[in-house]
């Protein structure tokens, strides 16, 4: 954590976002979560952390920057990262990744189990996708119905996660991506929202997990998503983290990367392979 002592604001605390208290939320987001926002982005910090000041009981701006780099207040900090992050995300999302999983390499490689890695999980779509395809093709005998597997889905945002672990989702974005025959089959009504059934849910746990600290707790992995996340980190944290991401997966393992994310610098480590529509990177080894 970053330990610059700010002088405690004097008289009455401005709730207008000046110049330099847009830098120091920039720089203490990149630093905490390797998310940079880039130049101009004021109505993005003003519209997603001006209601959260009152419920953090600040009056203002410059009080919030000395609680994140002043005297480092983690509860304030976890808040700010928290609001601050991009969950957007919906099922079946480059719909062809799921299927290079199931069809190219589950049925090239035949595993009798599997770990799967959604790193940059979200409200949980992506890992439960994950689940869904691999089911349907167990029961349309395309996969073997013995095969185990656990998916675990990480992300740095808890609001995010717990709406993940729930299963639950509300609202107009709630079945973004799926026809009415997937929203049937998969999921139950609950009130005004839809439950994924509890089949799809095996197998699958999120955690707390922020991609800028060290990944061997989280032990090693056959498949790593993680998608539409590294958009937000500078080039030289994304070259790091990629090379991480290899030194976790199991020999021959593959990773999926956004569709519109390229894997520069890495050819060393990762080859590309196009399958089915889409791109998968294996590691070389
Ligand atoms: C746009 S969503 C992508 C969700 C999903 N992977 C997809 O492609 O649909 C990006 C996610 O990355 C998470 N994120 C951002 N910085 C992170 C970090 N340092 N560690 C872990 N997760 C992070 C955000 O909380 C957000 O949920």
């Amino acid at each position: 954590m970053q330990e610059r002592v700010l002088p405690l604001a004097e008289g009455t605390v401005s709730s207008a976002l000046t110049p330099a208290q847009y830098r120091d939320i920039h720089d203490f987001l990149e630093s905490q979560a390797g998310i940079r926002l880039g130049d101009g982005k004021e109505y993005l910090v003003t519209s997603r952390l001006g209601r959260l000041l009152p419920s953090l009981g600040l009056g203002g701006y410059d009080e919030l920057v000395q609680r994140l780099i002043g005297y480092g207040n983690s509860k304030i900090q976890l808040a700010v990262v928290d609001a601050m992050t991009t969950n957007e995300t919906f099922w079946f999302r480059d719909m062809a990744h799921f299927r290079i999983l199931v069809d190219g390499i589950l049925a090239e490689t035949k595993p009798t189990r599997m770990r799967i890695w959604s790193a940059a999980a979200s409200t949980g779509q992506e890992a439960y996708t994950v689940a869904m395809s691999m089911q349907d093709a167990m029961q349309a005998g395309r996969l073997s119905r013995g095969m185990k597997y656990e998916i675990v889905g990480t992300d740095i945002s808890p609001t995010a996660l717990s709406e993940a672990q729930g299963a639950t989702y509300c609202g107009i974005s709630a079945g973004r991506g799926l026809s009415d025959d997937q929203r049937r089959r998969y999921f139950r009504d609950q009130g005004n929202c839809i439950e994924l059934l509890p089949q799809y849910r095996e197998g699958v746990s999120f955690r707390t997990f922020n991609l800028l600290s060290p990944f061997d707790p989280l032990g090693r992995f056959d498949v790593v998503f993680c998608r539409n996340v590294l958009i937000y980190f500078s080039q030289d944290r994304k070259r790091e983290i990629v090379s991480r991401i290899a030194r976790v997966l199991n020999p021959g393992g593959h990773l999926f990367l956004g569709s519109t994310e390229s894997m520069s610098g890495h050819e060393d480590l990762f080859e590309m392979r196009s399958i089915a529509g889409g791109l998968v990177y294996r590691l070389r080894r």
